[in-house]
């Protein structure tokens, strides 16, 4: 029984985890040919955000992963901090946060001072250089990327006339705002805007006290009526022309 079981369990893990990117994550993180802390350490590990975020961090729908190129290092560098932490990533709900969650925890260098461990915004000064601002800024120096293909078919009137709310913060071309750390929105994939207002209306992303940012953001979703409004703004915003600072 056990030997013609076992191939199949190999298969099954093998699959469990070719689904979920975490094989070739576990590749690279057992190389032991790393270069020093740095850039060139930062674009060798973002081999480790590829398999969900594509070669070019242009985002994969099938992997629920979200476009990251050319994101703000300010913006990428903070939410990596909240999926560190928790505060981003850890309710249930939560599907893309949950995987991303684990990504986040692999990415500094081991070498941590014990100081910065109880600082949860602080931490990978390691050979005198912090990995996660590295990293942040290496997504932020990627072009920016093509915009998804849509999957939500909804009322780009009624999209417009609701995005004026968003617009104080995010910009009226949803370029996003650094004063008010509202981060770019334009040409974002319609899931991703769909699930992430979803995410803030019914508390999965932004009810953690310590994510300001996001609690103000949560306290716009929560005023949206209903579910026609998000696939409204969805569709609305993804169809702007992509905007990132580069
Ligand atoms: C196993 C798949 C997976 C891997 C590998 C992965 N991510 Fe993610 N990442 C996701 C998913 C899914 C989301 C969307 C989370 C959500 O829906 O809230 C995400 C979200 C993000 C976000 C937030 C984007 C935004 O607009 O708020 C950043 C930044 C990010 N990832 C960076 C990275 C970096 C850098 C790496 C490599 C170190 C990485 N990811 C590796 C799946 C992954
Ligand atoms: C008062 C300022 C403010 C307003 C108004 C506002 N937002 Fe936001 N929004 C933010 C901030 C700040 C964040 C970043 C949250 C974080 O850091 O996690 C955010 C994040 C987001 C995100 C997540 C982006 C990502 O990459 O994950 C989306 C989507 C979004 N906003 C859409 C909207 C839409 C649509 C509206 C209009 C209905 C809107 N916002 C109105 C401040 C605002």
């Amino acid at each position: 029984m056990s030997t013609t079981a076992s191939p199949l369990a190999t298969k099954a893990i093998r699959l469990l985890l070719a689904a979920s990117g975490l094989s070739a994550v576990v590749l690279a993180s057992s190389s032991c040919t790393e270069p020093a802390a740095g850039p060139a350490r930062a674009q060798a590990r973002f081999a480790q955000c590829t398999p969900c975020h594509g070669d070019n961090g242009e985002g994969k729908a099938l992997q629920i992963a979200p476009a990251i190129a050319g994101l703000p290092s300010w913006y990428v560098e903070q939410q990596l901090h909240h999926f560190r932490s928790g505060i981003r990533g850890s309710h249930f709900d939560d599907l893309g946060g949950m995987r991303m969650k684990p990504m986040s925890i692999a990415l500094p260098c081991p070498r941590v001072r014990p100081a910065d461990l109880a600082n949860p915004m602080k931490d990978g000064d390691c050979e005198g250089r912090d990995d996660v601002k590295d990293m942040a800024e290496y997504v932020a120096s990627l072009p920016s990327p093509p915009r998804m293909a849509a999957t939500i078919s909804a009322s780009p009137t009624a999209g417009r006339q609701l995005f004026a709310a968003c617009a104080a913060c995010h910009g009226a071309d949803g370029g996003g705002n650094p004063a008010m750390k509202a981060p770019p929105i334009a040409g974002h994939a319609d899931w991703y805007v769909y699930t992430q207002l979803k995410n803030f209306k019914h508390g999965v992303r932004g009810s953690n006290p310590k994510d300001t940012q996001g609690m103000i953001m949560a306290g716009i979703a929560k005023g949206l009526p209903d579910d026609a409004s998000l696939r409204n703004l969805a569709q609305f915003v993804s169809e702007l022309p992509v905007r990132r600072p580069n």
